[in-house]
């Protein structure tokens, strides 16, 4: 088993957020050549480390939303302690760094700073399921701190973070993506080589062909599949037992057989996940039982199919 990071060579470093680069030498506030060029090695030897890394790591899964508020970042964090619970290493990349919400979901809440070994790795968190983190979250000196960063920053934030983190045998990287189609989407899919696929939240009421459309588009334009789409906020079963559809009933699966992108499943809206996540429970820790928790072991199942033996079509006719 990878050596975890109680065992491991803690040396008590803190990460610290990336600076912006240090004020030049050069007169007139420009760099100087010699400034520009051993940045610029820098970042090849970061996108080498990247390579190897990633390289270790067999399936590397973007999550997309055309939009907030969907629970992407609630899919991602029960998909993979759903995943863990069937014997798989999960990693978890936080790349929202304006709404880090891994931390809380994943019920690391606590934890303040990453440890980095004396080689220079940085050590995830490891949550109760064996789920390993890292999240700009984990960083902030408080939960309301914010993240004030340009793109560009962001870009070099994502590539040191997949660089320097040492996943301890991960075989599955799930990355949490801020809402949208933007920079962050595009320096993931351009910086990690051999990327799997993305996998796409929705929601009924959004769940338009113009949604999916323009998901599969960037997919497509980017060269990376798209493994699957996940219906969260489904229906609401009332306590005398009735079904309601709150925002809509099927459009996801409807899409989802008319673009021939796998239909891995329904979540329903629950206000225990809401509540769950607002306390920094892992909701699928607090309510092994119900229907949402039983959706993510057969969504889990359904993508390990999709994801390690290519078997789209079993999750699209069920
Ligand atoms: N199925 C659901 N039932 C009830 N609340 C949900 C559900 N899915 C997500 N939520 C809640 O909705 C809010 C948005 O979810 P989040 O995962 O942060 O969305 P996103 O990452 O897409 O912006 C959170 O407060 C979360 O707890
Ligand atoms: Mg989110």
């Amino acid at each position: 088993m990878a050596e975890s990071p109680d065992e491991g060579e803690k040396k008590g470093l803190r990460m610290s957020l990336p600076q912006k680069s240090s004020p030049s030498a050069a007169p007139g506030g420009g760099q100087s050549y010699r400034e520009i060029a051993e940045r610029m090695k820098q970042v090849q030897e970061e996108q080498r480390l990247v390579v190897k890394r990633m390289k270790e790591i067999p399936y590397k899964v973007a999550i997309l939303s055309s939009k907030g508020g969907v629970g992407k970042s609630f899919v991602t964090a029960n998909l993979a302690m759903a995943l863990a619970t069937m014997g798989k290493v999960v990693g978890v990349l936080d790349a929202d760094f304006h709404g880090p919400s891994m931390p809380m979901m994943l019920g690391l809440r606590n934890v303040r700073g990453l440890l980095a070994r004396e080689d220079g790795s940085i050590v995830p968190a490891v949550n109760v399921y064996g789920v390993r983190l890292v999240s700009v979250g984990l960083m902030l000196p408080s939960d309301d701190a914010p993240v004030i960063w340009r793109g560009s920053i962001k870009t070099t934030a994502i590539r040191q973070l997949l660089a320097y983190t040492d996943w301890e045998g991960a075989q599955y990287l799930l990355i949490d993506l801020p809402p949208g189609t933007g920079d962050e989407q595009l320096t993931i899919a351009q910086t990690i080589p051999g990327l799997t696929g993305f996998l796409l939240v929705t929601i009924p009421s959004e769940v338009s062909k113009i949604v999916v459309k323009k998901a599969a588009a960037f997919a497509e334009k980017l060269n990376v599949p798209l493994l699957g789409i996940v219906e969260n906020m489904s229906y609401f079963k009332c306590p005398d037992g009735s079904i309601q559809y709150i925002f809509g009933k099927g459009a996801a699966e409807e899409i989802a057989k008319e673009y021939n992108i796998p239909f891995l499943g329904q979540i329903p809206l629950d206000p225990h996940i809401r509540e769950a996540n607002d306390n920094g429970e892992p909701f699928f820790l607090e309510y092994p039982d119900s229907e949402a928790a039983k959706s993510f072991l057969d969504i889990a199942k359904k993508f390990i199919d999709v994801v390690e033996k290519g078997n789209r079509t079993q999750a699209q006719s069920s």
